[in-house]
């Protein structure tokens, strides 16, 4: 067991390793209870250590059965070793050969770190301290070594046996059941990378040719029979590979390229070098099982894994506080892969809404933490939308300060001066300003504030001088552990508008700090002057978000209308739609503060009802503008006593009401965009069904009888899961009466295939209903349920938590009380999955009394269990704190 408390680890506490490790040798013989393994590893002093250092070695719940020196045993005396480290108490001050042999268990492995099988496969997870619990090793990103695994297994139970880098060698044990695999991978790397496969797998294979002509075999394994809904994630890794080339002249540096589907896995996947690890929600794929949606996430997140073998593999991190050095990178990598690949508007637009869904409420509670946090009690607790989605931002800032061709010059020396290196955020920094010959100092507080930039715009036109001055105003909230911050430097894209809706040309006055539409913000208080500017135009400021603030521009319905139909930016034209119905939905939930009020929706009417009626619309980006801002930012913008029955009733009232004011258009858009021809998941066609169901819903939310008898049809007759599942949810949601017998025919047609009852049970988890509770509790002991599956627990209960704000926040505190029942019950199989499920709680202290009394109790409740693990123990006293 390790410590519950364990010290706090801080980035200004980073020292060198004392020991480096050179090579790994491993052998591995795979057994379901009783695995061995033998490690021998080539270590030697850091010159730049501490000499005459032990060496330590982590461990993780290891066995130890025995230890050579340069191969000599060591006797008892020489090291001490428990569960959680091996040290060697007084090694020579030279180049040593460590072998170490121990043991473990994969199939007690619930924790899905480490060793441990999924459906009968061997599988490994080692990022971020996982590989401690293989062997014994200085578990840190900065050990870079080269590894040589040869994996045993019995012939029948694993003919796959795979590793990182190439194959060099395979065969019988002889006058055995068994055989071997021998890999090799010539690429140092940390051991967090490390990975190995055994099992009964299917796989498809196909090759590929480097841009410098070298031959690579890809491959992708998955469970028995499922090779089919493999070739579409394979389009992606080709797709993929030719892209990053092209884009960022990175090569592919091994000869194979394997991933392999698992069906147990905590994450999404993992970018193990040349062996990637998926979590198999993010491979299989057909139109018969998958939505549009998910053939978008596995090309992303294919790209994202892909990306990671130089943005994460040739160069690493040199401690777990840089994770978003190649965590954000790589997020804004695979955006800018799929934005290529689809349309970049719909594309940004999906990335905002995540952004400020999971990041903006993130940094609005008690968990806000910097992109680069200084400090942490459990590493596994910082895979987050802040690390991730605003470490992506912030990466998107850089480009646009720098603009495409200052990026690029600066990415390149990051990957030739980096490369084979474990670096900073610092050492990336240091790339751009060198290369752009600019200071970034203050640009890098993006790093190290936590909490949304609050954004105050407001436009002064001046007739008589023919003049436009913007007076912009920057303030950062205190977030824990930072009462005072400094201001931040971003760019804020801007365009005015003119009375015919066409941008007018900018004049900066001289001195005003512009790159060409782009203003550079980098003062508490800050204004522009616009010269030559002859008619009172409307600013459309933050254009493409250019930055990840909370922007007011303090523009009325009138000019936010206006903007609705007009503005030349895609992204800024759906945002003006969006912040109407926000102040809408704020003022018809009845918690309306001063300033904005938008009591009538006439003004959102008209602008959907243009956006529908303009053919040279994107038909996917009117999807977007046809969907009103989620219950969540509409909590954020009320942000104190939030009640969420009063914002899911006026978001229900508002649909109705688009519902029946559009109607005929709505009506007319359904029919035009019937499916032409068989299913295919390309953006263009993807687009058409997304806003064709999104005319079904709102249409269905009027509760018309020939709406629901719509939405059946499309139910019944749909050939694809896009169609059927939406369709099924515009049911569930909207016709009471017909839901029962539409959920018991999907599931009777899907009940063998596990992804599709995730989207079974994830769709009755958000039912916003008070039987909610009851089903989901029901569905818990359902066969199909399991607490050991982590993708089954997110469909259930995390949809419960995240995706259900009235039933969680129910005012008698029954939903709480569940969902911190299964955290305990969770946390003793399966801590990283708790601790996730844990964190629904984050915007507890922004709820009105009642509620917010019930989630403080519950959270009261979690922190005072026993033996808690580390992972929910730090959610559960930073959420308190
Ligand atoms: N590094 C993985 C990714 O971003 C995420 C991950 C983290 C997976 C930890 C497993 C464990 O692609
Ligand atoms: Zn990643």
């Amino acid at each position: 067991m390790r410590d519950a408390d364990p010290k706090p680890v801080r980035l200004t506490d980073y020292r060198p390793p004392d020991w480096l490790v050179d090579t790994v040798d491993l052998d591995v013989r795979l057994h379901p209870s009783v695995t061995t393994v033998i490690a021998r590893l080539g270590m030697r002093p850091n010159p730049l250590g501490r000499h005459g250092s032990p060496i330590v070695l982590d461990g993780d719940e290891l066995e130890l059965k025995s230890i050579t020196l340069n191969g000599t045993p060591l006797g008892g005396s020489a090291y001490a070793a428990t569960p959680s480290s091996l040290t060697i108490l007084a090694p020579p001050q030279a180049a040593v050969t460590l072998q170490i042999e121990t043991v473990l268990d994969p199939s007690a492995n619930t924790k899905l770190m480490g060793l441990y099988r999924s459906s009968g496969t061997y599988c490994t997870q080692c990022e971020a301290e996982g590989f401690r619990r293989i062997t014994y090793f200085p578990d840190r990103p900065d050990v870079l070594a080269v590894y040589t695994t040869r994996i045993e297994a019995e012939r029948d139970e694993a003919p796959v046996l795979l590793g990182n880098g190439n194959p060099v060698e395979r065969g019988d044990v002889e006058g055995t059941t068994r055989h071997y695999a021998v890999w090799h991978d010539p690429w140092p790397k940390p051991c967090y990378l490390f990975a190995l496969v055994g099992g009964r797998l299917d796989g498809i294979s196909e090759p590929f040719v480097t841009a410098t002509g070298k031959p690579v075999e890809l491959g992708i394994y998955v469970e028995p029979g499922k090779a089919d809904r493999a070739s579409y994630a394979m389009d992606a890794l080709k797709r993929s590979m030719r892209w990053d080339e092209e884009a960022f002249g990175c090569e592919y540096d091994l000869d194979v390229f394997n991933i392999v589907a698992v069906a147990d896995f905590n994450m999404g996947a993992m970018e193990n070098k040349g062996l990637n690890v998926f979590n198999d929600k993010y491979v299989l794929a057909s139109p018969e099982t998958a939505t549009d949606t998910d053939y978008a996430n596995i090309e992303a997140i294919i790209a994202h894994e892909y990306f990671h073998n130089w943005t994460g593999n040739r160069i690493t991190c040199r401690d777990w506080f840089q994770l978003c050095l190649k965590e954000g990178l790589t997020v804004f990598r695979d955006q800018e892969f799929s934005s290529d690949q689809r349309s970049r508007p719909v594309k940004r637009i999906g990335d905002v809404r995540l952004l400020k869904s999971h990041q903006f409420a993130e940094d609005a509670g008690p968990l806000a933490h910097p992109v680069r946090p200084s400090t942490y009690r459990e590493i596994n607790n910082f895979y987050t939308a802040t690390v991730y989605e605003k470490g992506a931002e912030v990466v998107r800032m850089l480009k646009t300060l720098l603009g495409e061709e200052g990026f690029r010059s600066g990415m390149d020396l990051y990957f030739d001066r980096h490369d084979g290196q474990a670096a900073t955020v610092e050492d990336f920094l240091t790339c751009f300003s060198e290369t752009n010959s600019v200071d970034l100092s203050q640009f890098a507080l993006w790093y190290a504030q936590s909490g949304t930039p609050q954004v105050e715009v407001s436009g002064h036109w001046d007739a008589d001088a023919r003049s436009y001055r913007l007076d912009i105003r920057q303030t950062l909230p205190p977030t824990p552990g930072q009462p005072d911050k400094h201001a931040m430097l971003f760019p804020l894209a801007l365009g005015l508008v003119g009375p015919d809706g066409k941008d007018m040309p900018l004049n900066p006055d001289d001195g005003t700090n512009t790159a060409g539409t782009v203003l550079l913000v980098s003062k508490p208080e800050q204004s522009f002057l616009f010269r030559d500017v002859p008619e009172r135009p409307v600013p459309s400021i933050n254009r493409g978000f250019s930055a990840p603030v909370k922007l007011n521009a303090n523009l009325g319905t009138e000019d936010l209308t206006f903007l609705a139909r007009h503005d030349s930016d895609p992204f800024n034209r759906f945002e003006a739609g969006q912040t109407l119905a926000l102040h809408h939905l704020v003022s018809a939930s009845g918690q309306s503060r001063e300033g904005i009020r938008i009591d009538d929706p006439t003004a959102l009417v008209e602008a959907m009802d243009a956006s529908l009626n303009d053919a040279s619309l994107d038909p996917a980006f009117v999807a977007q503008v046809l969907s009103v801002p989620s219950e969540g930012e509409v909590g954020r913008e009320i942000g104190t006593d939030v009640d969420p029955d009063a914002i899911h009733a006026a978001r229900r009232t508002l649909r109705h009401t688009l519902g029946e004011a559009l109607r005929p258009t709505l009506e007319r858009v359904y029919v035009q965009h019937a499916p032409t021809g068989t299913y295919s998941p390309d953006a263009i066609s993807a687009g058409r069904r997304s806003l064709r169901n999104a005319s079904l819903d709102l249409l269905a939310c009027t509760g018309g009888e020939a709406d629901i008898a719509r939405a059946l049809t499309h139910f019944e007759t749909a050939d694809n899961m896009t169609d059927r599942f939406f369709a099924l949810s515009v049911l569930a949601h909207n016709a009471p009466d017909v839901r029962e017998a539409a959920l018991t025919a999907f599931h009777e047609r899907f009940k063998d295939d596990p992804l599709v009852v995730d989207k079974w049970l994830a769709l009755q988890a958000q039912i916003a209903e008070p039987g909610a509770l009851d089903r989901v509790r029901e569905l818990t002991r359902h066969p199909a349920f399991s607490m050991g599956n982590p993708n089954r627990v997110r469909a259930l209960i995390g949809n419960f938590a995240t995706a259900n704000q009235t039933q969680f926040h129910r005012l008698d505190g029954a939903g709480h009380t569940f969902v911190a029942d299964a955290v305990l019950e969770l946390d003793s199989r399966n801590p990283q999955v708790a601790a996730r499920l844990l964190g629904a709680f984050k915007s507890w202290r922004s709820l009105e009394p009642v509620r917010r009394a019930s989630a403080e109790r519950n959270l009261k409740r979690v922190a005072d269990k026993r033996d808690l693990s580390p992972d929910v123990a730090d959610i559960v006293a930073r959420s308190l704190g």
